[in-house]
Order: C-alpha cells, then sequence, then structure tokens
C-alpha cells in the first residue's frame, strides 16, 4: 500500500525513532522511518523532516549522519537529541561538546524565548532528557530559546530557515506538552494535513491481501499475540475460511493456560482450519545449558524456524498454492531490514533466512507492516476482534524462557552501602546502549524507594537495576547464585508463580492498572530454596520507555504469601527501576 508520508523520520539510531513517527500518526499525520543518510533529493516532496535522537557521538567515526543538504531543501527540520546535535554540527558556527556524564531522566525546561515550536507550552515545564554530548555553541543565525540547569543550550531555532532543534524528547510520555510541541511542528510550521487514520484503509487493505495472494491461500502461525490474530482476521475476511489456515506452535514456554486460550479463539474464528503442533520437548532440549539471554533467543529463534519448516514440508504447503501471512508491524520491518542503527539492545527473530527465502520468492504476506501496534489494536477493534484479546498484555516470543533467568556460577550476594549487589546480570538500556549488569537488592520494600531507584543507579558503575525485598525465607547475606539453565522444574516454578500473579492482578482489578506485568524467577536463593521471584509491574505506552508502578499493600501481601508457599521460592523480590536505565525483561 503506498501512502505518501507527509513527514519523514530520520533514524539516527536512537530507541525513540519509532515512538516519534507514532506520535505524528497519532496527531493524523503519516509519516515515514527512513535511515538517516538518506540522499535529500529522495526527501524533497515532504513537508518536514525529523532528526532523531541516538547512542552515538557526532564526533565519533562511522557514527550516523545526514545528508547536510535536507537543511537546505527549504523544508521544515526539527532535530531531537542528537539530532539536534547533528544540527549544530553540520550548520556553520554550530559545535557540539562532548559530555562526561550523562544526564538521563526528567529535567526542568525553562523557554527563554517563545517561537513558533513552543507556542502553547508552559514556560517552565517538565522534560524527559537522555544525552551525553550536548550542544556548546548554537549555529549562526540561531537563537536559543530555552534551557535547563545542565543544559544550557536545551533549544534552538531559526524560525526563517524553519529549522529547529530540541535537546529533550517531545515523543516520550514523560515530556509534559511535548505533542504541543511536535503538533506545532507538523501543522503552524510545516503545513501537513491532518488526513491519517489506519481504519481508513481497511478497504485497500483487503484488496492488497487478495491481490498479493494471486489465487493462492495463506497460512499463518498464530501466537495469540495481537499482531498475527489481527493479520489473520484481516486474511480470513479478504478470502474467507477455506483459503485461510493457522498452525500454533506448543513451545512449552508459554503461560498457563494459554494453549487452551489460543484452540478457543482460533478454533471459534477458524474451525478446523486451525492446529496445534506440540513442540515442548524439541524447545527444552535446545534450551539446556544455555545462560546468556542472547544465546537463549537465538535458540529459540532458530528452534522455531526449524518447527516452521517441518510442519510447512509436510503440510499442504509444498504444491505451491500456498504462501505464508504474517504479523509482522512497521517497527519489525525496519528494525531487520537492515536500515537501522539502534543498537541491538535485544534481538527479535522476524527476518529469519527461511522467512526470507520466502519474501524473495514472493510467497510472504503481512498486511499489517505499515502499522504501529495501537493501529493494529484500532484496525482489529473494527473488524470484530475480541477485547478481550486486543487488550492483552503484550508477551514476548520467547515466553517464559526470558524471564527464567540462569546462571553459569555460585557467587555470594555482596553487600553495600545501600542494601546487596544480587549475583545475578540482567539487561538495561542506558543512552541508547545496551548494558548487563547486576541488581541492587534494598532490604526493605516501601513506596518511597521507587523515587530513589535511578539515583541509586546512577550512583553505582556497575549496576543497572534496583530491586526491593518483599519477603523472605532467609537473610540476604545467605544469599548465592546457582548453576542454572532451564529445565522442567525450573518452568513449572516460574509458571505456577506467574499464574498466581495473574490470577490476583486480574481478581483485584491491579491488570488493568498495569501495561505489562513480567514474573521473573531469578536463580538465586538458599540451599532447598534456590529461586527468588521478582515481581515487575510496569506502565508503559509501547514498551520503548517504562515506569514500575507499585501495587496495593494487601494485594502485595497476598501475592507474597501464596508465592512464598511454591516449592523452591526463597524470597520475593519487587523492581523498581523504570526503562531507562533497565529494560522492561529482565533478559
Ligand atoms: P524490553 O525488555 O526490551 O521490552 O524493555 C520491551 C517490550 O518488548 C517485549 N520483548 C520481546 N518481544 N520477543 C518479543 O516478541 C523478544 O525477544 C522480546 N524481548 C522483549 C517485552 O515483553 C516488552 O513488551
Amino acid at each position: 500500500m503506498t501512502k505518501q508520508p507527509q513527514i519523514t523520520v530520520l533514524d539516527a539510531g536512537g530507541q525513540y525513532c519509532h515512538l516519534i513517527a507514532r506520535r505524528v500518526r497519532e496527531l493524523g499525520v503519516y509519516a515515514e522511518v527512513q535511515p538517516s543518510e538518506i540522499a535529500a533529493e529522495k526527501l524533497e516532496d515532504r513537508r518536514g523532516i525529523i532528526i532523531s535522537g541516538g547512542p552515538a557521538s557526532v564526533y565519533e567515526s562511522g557514527s550516523p549522519q545526514v545528508d547536510p543538504e535536507i537543511f537546505s531543501l527549504g523544508i521544515p527540520v526539527l532535530g531531537i537529541c542528537y539530532g539536534m546535535q547533528l544540527m549544530a554540527h553540520h550548520l556553520e558556527g554550530g559545535a557540539v561538546i562532548k559530555g562526561v556524564r550523562g544526564e538521563y531522566g526528567m529535567a526542568q525546561l525553562n523557554v527563554t524565548q517563545q517561537d513558533r515550536l513552543f507556542e502553547g507550552f508552559q514556560s517552565v515545564s517538565q522534560v524527559w532528557m537522555s544525552h551525553r554530548d550536548r550542544v556548546g555553541q548554537a549555529p549562526e543565525d540561531f537563537e536559543v530559546t530555552a534551557a535547563t540547569a545542565t543544559c544550557p543550550i536545551a533549544a534552538i531555532a531559526n524560525d526563517w530557515r524553519k529549522l529547529y532543534g530540541i535537546q529533550f524528547h517531545p515523543e516520550v510520555v514523560h515530556t509534559h506538552g511535548g505533542k504541543i510541541i511536535l503538533g506545532n511542528f507538523l501543522f503552524t510550521i510545516a503545513g501537513c494535513a491532518q488526513d491519517w487514520s489506519p481504519t481508513h484503509q481497511l478497504e485497500q487493505l483487503e484488496d492488497e491481501i487478495r491481490s498479493t495472494a494471486r489465487g493462492r491461500n495463506v497460512f499463518f502461525f498464530a501466537s495469540g499475540g495481537v499482531d498475527s490474530t489481527v493479520a489473520f482476521s484481516l486474511c480470513l475476511r479478504a478470502l474467507g475460511k477455506d483459503r485461510v489456515h493457522a498452525a500454533y506452535v506448543d513451545t512449552g514456554l508459554m503461560r498457563e493456560g494459554e494453549t487452551e486460550f489460543v484452540r478457543e479463539v482460533f478454533t471459534k474464528m477458524a474451525g478446523d482450519s486451525f492446529e496445534v503442533v506440540d513442540a515442548k520437548q524439541e524447545f527444552l532440549e535446545k534450551l539446556t545449558g544455555l545462560v546468556e539471554p542472547e544465546a537463549k533467543r537465538k535458540a529459540i529463534g532458530e528452534e522455531f524456524v526449524a518447527v516452521q519448516e517441518r510442519v510447512l514440508e509436510t503440510g499442504p504447503f509444498l504444491n505451491g498454492k500456498w504462501i505464508l501471512g504474517q504479523g509482522t508491524i512497521y517497527p519489525d520491518t525496519i528494525e531487520s531490514g537492515g536500515t537501522a542503527k539502534a543498537e541491538v539492545i535485544k534481538t527479535h527473530h522476524n527476518r529469519v533466512a527461511g522467512i526470507q527465502a520466502l519474501i524473495d520468492a514472493g510467497r510472504l504476506i503481512e498486511p499489517l507492516a505499515q502499522f504501529y501496534k495501537d493501529e493494529v489494536r484500532q484496525v482489529g477493534a473494527a473488524i470484530g476482534v475480541s477485547d478481550e484479546l486486543l487488550d492483552r498484555h503484550p508477551f514476548p516470543g520467547p515466553g517464559l524462557a526470558i524471564r527464567c533467568l540462569c546462571s553459569a556460577e555460585v557467587k555470594a550476594a555482596r553487600q553495600v552501602d545501600a542494601g546487596y549487589i544480587l549475583p545475578v546480570l540482567s539487561v538495561g538500556v542506558q543512552g541508547d546502549a545496551r548494558t548487563y549488569r547486576a541488581t541492587l537488592a534494598l532490604e526493605n520494600y516501601s513506596e518511597a524507594a521507587f523515587h530513589t531507584a535511578t539515583e541509586s543507579i546512577n550512583q553505582l558503575a556497575d549496576v543497572n537495576r534496583v530491586v526491593a525485598l518483599v519477603q523472605t525465607a532467609a537473610p540476604l547475606a545467605s544469599f548465592t547464585s546457582q548453576v542454572a539453565a532451564i529445565d522442567a522444574t525450573r518452568l513449572e516454578r516460574l509458571r505456577r508463580c506467574d499464574a498466581i500473579v495473574r490470577r490476583l492482578s486480574v481478581e483485584s482489578g491491579f491488570e488493568e492498572k498495569v501495561w505489562q506485568f513480567p514474573v521473573v524467577l531469578l536463580p538465586c536463593g538458599i540451599l532447598g530454596k534456590p529461586d527468588s521471584i521478582v515481581l515487575r509491574p510496569i506502565d508503559s505506552v509501547d514498551g520503548m520507555t517504562a515506569q514500575a508502578v507499585p501495587m496495593p499493600e494487601a494485594l502485595l501481601k497476598q501475592m507474597c504469601e501464596e508465592l512464598m508457599a511454591v516449592n523452591g521460592v526463597c524470597a520475593v523480590f519487587y523492581d523498581l527501576t523504570n526503562k531507562p536505565p533497565a529494560t522492561i525483561e529482565w533478559e
């Protein structure tokens, strides 16, 4: 489908690049993402250009650049974070200062000069910062329009040339009034038309499914997730039941009751055109002995492909009358298409070799490839996919495997001023780069600790996450990690704990108040009770950034009581860390 974008977001490697495009679309303007180096001449018919943030320093060799001609097209340009620094770097008179310490998190922005970008924006406002370098000198003929305590040049503008730079992130919810700024750029400055809504595309989507299928049938691997289910229903609508088939691979890594749920939903939609493939044993064997998060993901990704190939080889797929359908959404296509520079925080398996071969042979159909997640939900609701399905919390493809942490060594918890350093590593994201570090465990849980978590991390170089101990069977001083991989016992332990947490969250209504609620098993405890549980309820808009959420005391008490009764569980911790600096999942 070829909707002409009015706005191009240049991807300078930031985690936030898609979030910017999404926000623009939410404002009713169709935006696409392109690699930052795209030639200026290819952007001549855009209404505006936005340069995203990114983890690099403009001075590093190989850092993302832009074609400097984009500043002379006469098209409005907004540089965000690293994008602003690129602007200062390329334009006459501008300079970027190398930062020693970063500024991550909330800051207070003082607008010192109202211009068209800041129209209607409060002159003192909370903004979200995530940077190390900063602009030290605005380019010639630019005004400095805003500052924070640690960043004297937090916004620059040349109204006449319609070039604007802001150091903070207007696209994240933590920046109050960020949408006002984006709206000003789109409508007042760039003159965009408000003409985009995903549900207007339905008819066109179905036409496109029919023309891509060209008489062939479509085979789906269903996961029970929103994307593949909506993609499947779209194909059902476009082609009818006889021409669409779905298989669900039971990896054994799913939550309690998941396979039954998917079976029910799909049987209702597709009747006999749905089957469950049991691959539990294969997945468990592939994961045996693996510890490192990316190694686990890779093994799962490869096994998925192996099972898929097996199914396709034995199924009706061989005769060439079938093509494969996938629920791939827009961010997936960009991130695995080789254009994005975002440092690999975590790989999402989507464009593996076997799938690439199908694309090359014209045997892949991805009806949602142009949409973001919230747009997929809108499409789903418009075609009658049930709320029960659309409102589900997101669940990662590799399932419980990435919530069942593993360890290669026996190591004791180490006491520090603030608490104990737990001997397990988890993934984090700081200044757009991946970290793999230890966790600080505070000895006492309190709501006040949520406010100081980021500060504690900034003070401890080797830590990217803070948890608080809620209940334990032994003092933290006696905790050690165990040599542990994924096995049936630990998976079942985690599945039981996850089911307890989910049941109590649903019953209490807490489930609706959070965006996602991972329950994590740590290979950390004492003899006879080798594992601990971490509760990780978070609020988020799209998973790119997230806030740790406290829960009502009575609920927490009830959860702990039931969790501590599960065989092998030594303690319950509560994850207090926002994203950044931690990620939502521990791996
Ligand atoms: P992180 O942990 O990166 O998670 O903050 C952001 C969102 O992505 C989900 N996630 C995954 N989803 N395959 C998936 O399909 C994966 O490997 C994966 N890793 C993380 C995570 O659950 C959260 O919603």
